[in-house]
């Protein structure tokens, strides 16, 4: 996440190594652990049998051909598998041969089946973390969240999530290429423990050698994450600002500092690319110079022809694995910085919305603001200042106020978005913090500034209101606030897509809709912002009066900056630079 600290941090020398950020992620991982032993095992078999596949080929070949003598004539593991098969199945080359081919069938059934786990995990792993990742945009408190850069947000779980799968595929092949790099090494040894040592200072010289690459695909990794990050915020004002800025015909600039995102994403993924193809004739340059160097020592020192060509072999088996560990190597070192904001994202105390315990049932008398401050960013006066008022049951209060004044602020606090910072917000002399949100919010409903209609049909967003209603509920709240015949005039009624932020509809029709998500709520309390101000006086007339006589039992809050609305209400709250100014009998 992009908060100021983590943006220091990134830039002092304590940032954590690539392997440090996947292996806290494995932590999530926790109740799977044995996956990360169980796919090394597979890659492992995987790469042996393909190693030995082609050497079981040839044996197919000469057991086809008759000539079975020849294997054993040529020594080595592929003469003793030879050998070990016809003390168990005899000489006869017809089935020697059929054991041969069922052996090849096994090691590509081995490979075939370490894809496609290989796969399975990094699927399952990528679903988990998006899963996790949106789990957190959903709990973490509102005012955590509202601030952070949404194109960052929307990367890290659209993209970043994959990151890590990928992150996990690379630790996985570390640990399958260390694992047969043992298994070579170990045979280097065991032909002449000087070979052996020649070859181990060798690979060290060599990795040094390429670790120098790993800093700056590190350094193009953050820069590519904030690319990135730049080129999703693109993508966003390219979408939510399709209307605005067509018609302040903006298009050239949008397609120029797009492009101009687009590119830089570009030109970062190409540079890490050309440092990272360096490992391959970097690689084949030290592993000559290394065999040189081994060729000396063995010729120096005594050891024979044959075991050094044995040695030699085997190195170029041990090579391919020793450049893959340096490939993942670097492949980690470039995700340092995605790996850290997921890291970010799911692991550590972050501040999840006040809950409470107790189950509300219904406010008997008031909801009372007690001295309540609250400030959305402390270097600037707090948006309320010590306000309190109170909201009696069964009245209609206004809060009326010029723009900027707190009302939306007021509001986001009734309902439960923001906690203040200082104050109580109490109901029947209970601060409501104590109360679950679920019990709260479902005696409260909203309707107007500020809370949109989302992406879905009709029914959908109506539904949001009560997720249990029926289609003769939807009609009747339709009807109360004269929505319905609008909806009956469409050819797909309800199931009308209302499209992005409800613009398949007029302002004044997304305002009637949105009054009649929050009437189908049936609330004990509802909260009216501004929710009629694009509906013409008669019809607002109208509806008006039949919420009062939906809600003759029930609370209403009205926020409004038009003075006359003060005659529908029972009291009115006056509120200036986030302080009470005048609450009448409130
Ligand atoms: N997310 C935010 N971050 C920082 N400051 C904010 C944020 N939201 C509101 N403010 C500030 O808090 C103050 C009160 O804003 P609020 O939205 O409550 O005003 P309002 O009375 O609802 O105005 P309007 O009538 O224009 O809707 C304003 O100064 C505003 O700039
Ligand atoms: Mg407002």
């Amino acid at each position: 996440m992009s908060s100021p600290e983590t943006e220091n941090d990134s830039e002092d020398g304590a940032a954590r190594s690539p392997w440090a950020e996947v292996v806290a992620l494995t932590g999530l991982f926790r109740e799977r652990v044995w996956a990360g032993p169980f796919m090394v095992a597979l890659g492992l078999g995987a790469a042996l049998a393909d190693t030995l596949g082609v050497g079981l080929a040839v044996m197919l070949l000469f057991a086809l051909l008759g000539q079975t003598q020849r294997i054993a004539e040529g020594g080595g593991i592929l003469a003793r598998i030879h050998q070990a098969i016809e003390s168990v199945v005899g000489s006869d080359v017809s089935t020697v041969a059929a054991v041969f081919f069922v052996f090849i069938l096994l090691s590509a059934m081995l490979v075939y089946a370490y894809q496609v786990m290989t796969a399975v995990m990094m699927n399952h792993v990528a679903q988990r973390m998006r899963d996790l990742v949106h789990h957190q945009y959903v709990t973490l408190s509102y005012r955590y969240l509202q601030p952070r850069e949404q194109g960052l947000l929307l990367h890290i779980l659209a993209t970043e999530t994959w990151t890590v799968s990928d992150a996990f595929y690379h630790l996985a092949r570390v640990g399958v290429n260390v694992c047969a790099v043992l298994v070579f090494g170990a045979g280097l040894f065991f032909l002449s423990w000087i070979v052996g040592i020649t070859a181990f200072a060798c690979a060290i010289a060599v990795f040094a050698l390429l670790r120098m690459l790993s800093v700056p695909v590190r350094r193009l990794g953050r820069e590519t994450l904030a690319a990135n990050q730049v080129l999703a915020e693109r993508m966003l004002v390219s979408l939510h600002g399709m209307r605005t800025l067509r018609v302040f015909a903006q298009e050239t600039y949008l397609l120029r500092v797009f492009g101009a995102a687009s590119s830089r994403v570009r030109r970062l993924a190409i540079r890490a690319e050309w440092i990272k193809a360096l490992i391959g004739p970097l690689g084949e340059v030290g592993s000559l110079g290394a065999l040189i160097v081994i060729a000396l020592v063995a010729g120096r020192s005594g050891v024979d022809v044959p075991t050094t060509i044995a040695a030699v072999l085997l190195l170029f088996r041990l090579q391919p694995h020793l450049r893959e560990i340096e490939t993942s190597r670097l492949a980690l070192a470039g995700m340092n910085a995605s790996l850290r904001s997921v890291r970010e994202t799911l692991i550590g105390e972050k501040p999840l919305a006040v809950e409470g315990s107790k189950t509300f049932a219904g406010m008997a008398e008031a909801l009372r603001f007690e001295g309540v401050t609250f400030s959305h960013d402390p270097r600037r006066r707090p948006s309320l200042d010590a306000v309190s008022f109170t909201i009696r049951k069964g009245e209609t209060t206004l809060l009326a106020g010029p723009s900027g004044s707190g009302k939306t602020t007021i509001l986001n606090l009734i309902l439960r978005l923001y906690d203040p910072d200082g104050g109580r917000i109490t109901v029947d002399g209970i601060d409501f913090h104590e109360y679950t949100r679920a019990s709260w919010l479902s005696s409260v409903a909203i309707a107007g500034q500020d809370i949109e209609l989302i992406e879905g049909t009709l029914a959908q967003n109506l539904k949001i209101g009560a997720r249990d209603a029926d289609m003769a509920a939807l009609r009747h709240v339709c009807d109360l606030v004269e929505i319905l015949d609008d909806i009956e005039a469409l050819p797909d009624g309800f199931d009308t897509r209302i499209g992005p932020a409800g613009q398949n509809f007029s302002g004044g029709q997304r305002q009637r809709i949105g009054l009649a998500r929050a009437l189908l709520r049936a609330p004990d309390f509802l909260i009216l912002d501004e929710a009629m101000s694009a509906i013409e006086p008669d019809r607002e007339m109208r509806i008006r009066e039949r919420i009062a006589e939906v809600m003759r039992n029930g609370t209403i809050l009205v926020v409004s900056h038009r003075a006359d609305a003060a005659v529908f209400a029972d009291r009115t709250i006056a509120i200036a630079q986030g302080r009470i100014v005048d609450s009448a009998g409130a």
